[in-house]
């Protein structure tokens, strides 16, 4: 009659795969409900933590859900509770856990005829709602867990990738508010030649890392020549912030998703540790506040409480 579950925050593009890349977090995330009703249809009844829309077509929870519900012939109606803390516009997929978690949860209660790949699919609809784009590099890791590469878009075509038993991410959240759409609008439509062999040298380079358990290889590939030079400028204080989590270790820092979160991965508990307090002490320097976040990579995605 009724399930509660987790869905995970998450990391998007991870430098070298824009709009194809992201890793799933463990500790961050929103709580959902959802409960079987007489009346037909999806409702979405409790929002906490943020101010959205309860209209189910304005809401991207509302809009996966009537995705997965489509064409079926169910005899109930579905009830949804959203309760964020994941922040809106923070850059660590917030609309996506929404958006998976929606297509789980109404998933679970209509019988599960849907695998989490398969909902990915219905996920995306909300995404795009919240981004004007249907992307599916954040709801793929929040569903599946692990790092995942979406491989094509035309058929989607998703692989999971376990993570490599000392990866851990640590994430700094600056309490400014970048929107996706806009994010989106600064960067060219167009890449010179010469700067998509290396973005997909790296790509290649950090899927190899990822199966080899090589953290050196991981690391030179951690690297960005098509997406953060445009979008660096939306975030205070980025160059001076990836300047130090580099020089205390980490293997990689860039731009989680379409920021404004800046998010490092390094090799061990250890190093996460001093890169954390090192993204501290840089960011107070500036007047605005901000979070840290230290996670391993999480490889169930969402899932019931
Ligand atoms: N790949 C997306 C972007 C992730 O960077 O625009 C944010 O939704």
């Amino acid at each position: 009659m009724e399930v509660r579950i987790f869905c995970p925050a998450t990391i998007a593009n991870l430098n070298c795969g824009f709009d194809v890349m992201g890793l799933c977090l463990e500790n961050i995330g929103d709580e959902m409900i959802f409960r079987k009703i007489t009346t037909k249809g999806i409702q979405i009844t409790n929002i906490t933590g943020a101010d959205l829309p309860y209209e189910v077509s304005k809401n991207v929870a509302g809009v996966a859900a009537l995705a997965v519900i489509e064409n079926r012939d169910i005899d109930f109606g579905i009830a949804i509770e959203i309760h964020k803390k994941i922040k809106a516009g923070s850059g660590i997929g917030s609309s996506s856990a929404s958006a998976a978690g929606a297509a789980f949860g109404v998933n679970e209660l209509i019988g599960r005829p849907f695998s989490k790949k398969e909902l990915i699919h219905f996920a995306m609809k909300g995404e795009a709602l919240a981004s004007g784009s249907e992307h599916a590099d954040n709801v793929a890791p929040c569903l599946l867990g692990g790092f995942t590469l979406v491989r094509g878009y035309n058929p989607l075509d998703v692989i999971k990738i376990t993570s490599p038993e000392k990866i851990y991410a640590v994430v700094l959240h600056p309490h400014i508010e970048v929107k996706t759409a806009d994010a989106r609008a600064v960067l060219e439509p167009t890449i010179p030649f010469q700067k998509a062999i290396t973005q997909w040298g790296n790509l290649g380079g950090l899927i190899a890392g990822l199966y080899t358990e090589d953290y050196s290889l991981i690391g030179r590939s951690l690297q960005d020549v098509v997406v953060e030079p445009f979008r660096k400028h939306l975030i205070p204080h980025f160059d001076k912030v990836k300047e130090i989590v580099l020089q205390e270790g980490a293997l990689g820092c860039g731009i989680s998703g379409a920021g404004p979160s800046i998010f490092a991965i390094c090799e061990g508990k250890q190093i996460a540790e001093t890169v954390a307090v090192a993204m501290k002490n840089e960011y107070s320097k500036t007047k605005i506040t901000f979070d840290v976040y230290l996670s391993r990579v999480n490889d169930k995605g969402v899932t019931l409480l």
